[in-house]
């Protein structure tokens, strides 16, 4: 997990109610990254470099990341940090809690995937690695309980991106569970 830039003088200025959490080449596959892939076996690459395993390939090859950053909440929100999976996918950019509240699994070991019907394709999905439980990215709702997960906007603007610190999907009905702020497993 990347910590969040600290500020300085080249920090972005950031749209009320968003945080910035670093330069959209974070949040990319990099050609870099995927050589140091093609030199490593697959336990290597988790050993070696977190980078490395955070690189995900959708089923028709397109490379995505999903990467986590610590939001810190308002003074006296328990947990103080919310812990936020950010991935560009399908040319969107997505931001979800990283924590599946069925058994509490870190939804960036998990897979980006197409939500369609009927072959056409309305909205990007994760699937928790766990039991595969999938959420829509946007309105967090599960396709296999009543259960919900936070979802944030997420912004690029010049090449550097930016969370919403409150969730967007807060009118969306249905239990949220976070086990106190972090993974399980
Ligand atoms: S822990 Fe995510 S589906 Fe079970």
């Amino acid at each position: 997990m990347d910590p969040l830039p600290s500020s300085s003088p080249s920090t972005p200025p950031s749209p009320e109610g968003f945080i910035y959490v670093g330069p959209a080449s974070n949040f990319l596959p990099s050609k870099s990254n995927a050589e140091m892939n093609e030199d490593l076996n697959e336990t290597e690459k988790c050993a070696v470099s977190q980078t490395a395993c955070e690189r995900k390939i959708a089923k028709d090859g397109d490379e995505y990341l999903i990467k986590v950053v610590e939001i810190p909440q308002p003074a006296g929100r328990y947990p103080p940090q919310k812990r936020v999976a950010i991935s560009y996918f399908r040319k969107k950019w997505y931001g979800f809690i990283n924590i599946c509240p069925h058994q509490g699994s870190a939804l960036d070991r998990g897979a980006m995937v197409d939500i369609e019907d009927m072959g056409i394709v309305w909205g990007a999905g994760i699937t928790c690695t766990l039991h595969n439980w999938t959420f829509d990215a946007s309105s967090g709702q599960s396709d296999s309980s009543r259960f919900v997960i936070d979802t944030y906007d997420v912004k690029e603007i010049d090449g550097h991106v930016f969370v919403s610190q409150a969730p967007r999907n807060a009118h969306v009905l249905g239990p949220r569970r976070d086990f106190g702020g972090r993974e399980l497993n």
